[in-house]
C-alpha cells in the first residue's frame, strides 16, 4: 500500500467551520490523505476561513505568508483556502498569494477531491458555486472510528435575514435545511461511535424546516435515540423562536437549559438600523416565556458595539438590557465594516469610542458571568466528562449550563470520558467550577 499523504487543516471562526473541517478531512481520507497536527511535513495545507470580521479575514493572509518557505522547499505542497473568505474573495486570494493552488467555497466541499486532482503540475482550481446538490450527501460517510463524547452536527446553513452588518447571507447563501431523516441517520451513527451530546448547528438553526414540526420536532425525534443524552443547538434568531421550541425547553429532558440567543444591541433605534426586525421589549418578552418554560435557563448572547450611528445613549440601552437579562456567557465585538453590506456605507463610530464601549460592556458581562457561575456553588449538576485535567486523577467535563467542571475522583472510581455523572459544586474559580462526585 502506498504511504498516506499528510493533510493539515487549520480552522478559523464558527463551530460550523469545525464541522466542515471534519467532513473535508473525511472526504480527503477517501483519497489517501490522513490529517496531521503540524503544517511542517504536510503534503496539503487547507485553511478553513472566516470572513465575519475584518481581523478574521486578514489572519488568513498572514497565515498564508508563513507558508512561503514551506512551499519553496517543497513545490509539490498543495495549499488550499476554503470557507467564507474563499467564497467572498475568490480569485482575489490567488492574486494576493499566488502560491495558493485551490480555492473552495463552503457549499462546494464535496468537490474537494476532484479540485485537488485538478491542481497537478501547478494548475489552479477554484469553485465558489452554490450548487443544487447537498454537499453533505456527497461527502464520504463518516468512518466508524470511535470519537469523543461531544459532536457538532450541521442541520441548516445560510441566512435570509440580511442584518445590515453581516456577510453570512452572501458567503453562505440562502437558508437551506437538511432533511430530518438524514440527520437522524448521522446522529445514530455518531452515538454508535461514542457520542453522548450533539450540538445542532445552523447560522439560523431555529429557522430549521427539514422536519414537519421544525427544530422542536427534530429535537423530539433525536431524543428517542438511546445513548444520546444531551442535545444543544446554536445559533438562533429571536424571530424564529416559535411556540413549539419554547415548549420543548420545558418538556424535553435531553434539551439542555442553555440558550444562545443573540440580540446584538439593546437600543430600538440601532436594532432597527441593523434590520433585526424586533424590538428590545419583544426580546424581553421572549426570554420571559422561555424562562417560564424552563426557569433555570442560562442565556448566552452576541453583542456588537459601535455600530454606525450608535450614540452613548444607545450603548447604555445595551448595558441596561444586559443588566436585565443576566447572561451566563456572551460574545462581544467591535463593529467591523464588511464590504458589500449596507452598514459599511454609513457614518462610522470612531475607533477609540468602540474600544471604550467594548471594555465597559465586557466588564459588565464578565461580572455577570462570574456571579452566575459563583451561584452554582453548593448545587448539584450533571457533568458530561470529556478529558483528563492537569492534576492526577482529575477529569474535566461540562455541566448542563456549559460550565467547565473539574472533579478528582477517588482512585477506585476513576472517571472515563463519556461518563455522565452527578456532581456537587464546591468552588468557583475564574473560568471553571470544581466539585465532588455524588453519584453515578
Ligand atoms: N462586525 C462585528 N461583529 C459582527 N458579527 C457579525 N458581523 C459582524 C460585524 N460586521 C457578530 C454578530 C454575530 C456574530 C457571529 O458575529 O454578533 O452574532
Ligand atoms: Fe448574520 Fe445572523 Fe443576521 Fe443572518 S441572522 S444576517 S447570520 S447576524
Amino acid at each position: 500500500m502506498s504511504q498516506p499523504k499528510k493533510l493539515f487543516i487549520k480552522t478559523y471562526g464558527c463551530q460550523m467551520n469545525v464541522y466542515d473541517s471534519e467532513r473535508m478531512a473525511e472526504a480527503m481520507g477517501g483519497q489517501g490523505y490522513e490529517t496531521v497536527d503540524s503544517p511542517d511535513d504536510a503534503d496539503m495545507i487547507l485553511l478553513n476561513t472566516c470572513h465575519i470580521r475584518e481581523k478574521a479575514a486578514e489572519k488568513v493572509y498572514s497565515e498564508l505568508g508563513r507558508y512561503k518557505g514551506l512551499k519553496a522547499e517543497k513545490p509539490d505542497l498543495k495549499i488550499g483556502v476554503a470557507g467564507c473568505v474563499a467564497q467572498a474573495e475568490g480569485e482575489e486570494i490567488m492574486r494576493r498569494q499566488p502560491m495558493v493552488d485551490l480555492v473552495v467555497g463552503p457549499q462546494s466541499y464535496h468537490r474537494l477531491p476532484e479540485l485537488t486532482a485538478r491542481t497537478h503540475n501547478g494548475a489552479k482550481a477554484i469553485d465558489t458555486d452554490f450548487p443544487e446538490e447537498d454537499k453533505f450527501e456527497h461527502l464520504k460517510s463518516r468512518p466508524k472510528a470511535k470519537r469523543g463524547p461531544t459532536a457538532f452536527l450541521t442541520v441548516q446553513e445560510g441566512c435570509d435575514k440580511f442584518c445590515a452588518f453581516c456577510v453570512v447571507p452572501y458567503t453562505r447563501g440562502a437558508e437551506v435545511s437538511r432533511p430530518a431523516q438524514r440527520i437522524m441517520t448521522e446522529a445514530r451513527d455518531l452515538v454508535e461511535r461514542g457520542v453522548r451530546e450533539i450540538t445542532l448547528l445552523g447560522q439560523n438553526v431555529n429557522a430549521y424546516h427539514g422536519h414537519d414540526t421544525g427544530l422542536a420536532g427534530l429535537i423530539r425525534e433525536l431524543s428517542t435515540i438511546d445513548g444520546l443524552e444531551r442535545i444543544r443547538f446554536t445559533t438562533s434568531h429571536p424571530n424564529d423562536m416559535d411556540d413549539a421550541l419554547i415548549a420543548a425547553h420545558g418538556e424535553c429532558e435531553k434539551l439542555m437549559p442553555y440558550l444562545h440567543l443573540p440580540v446584538q444591541s439593546g437600543s430600538d433605534k440601532i436594532l432597527k438600523r441593523m434590520n433585526r426586525s424586533h424590538t428590545r421589549d419583544q426580546y424581553f418578552a421572549l426570554i420571559e416565556r422561555l424562562r417560564a418554560a424552563r426557569p433555570d435557563l442560562h442565556m448566552s448572547g452576541d453583542f456588537i458595539v459601535g455600530f454606525p450611528e450608535e450614540t452613548e445613549e444607545d450603548f447604555r440601552d445595551t448595558l441596561d438590557l444586559i443588566e436585565q437579562v443576566k447572561y451566563g456567557s456572551a460574545f462581544s465585538f467591535k463593529y467591523s465594516e464588511r464590504p458589500g453590506t449596507p452598514a459599511a456605507e454609513r457614518p462610522q463610530v470612531p475607533e477609540d469610542e468602540k474600544d471604550d464601549r467594548l471594555q465597559r460592556l465586557q466588564a459588565l458581562l464578565k461580572r455577570q458571568q462570574q456571579d452566575l457561575q459563583d451561584a452554582m456553588v453548593g448545587r448539584e449538576v450533571s457533568v458530561l466528562f470529556e478529558r483528563a485535567g492537569r492534576l492526577p486523577g482529575q477529569m474535566v467535563g461540562k455541566s448542563e449550563y456549559l460550565h467547565a467542571v473539574h472533579v478528582t475522583a477517588p482512585e477506585n472510581q476513576a472517571i472515563q470520558p463519556g461518563d455522565l455523572l452527578k456532581v456537587r459544586i464546591e468552588s468557583s474559580g475564574p473560568n471553571s467550577l470544581s466539585g465532588v462526585l455524588i453519584g453515578r
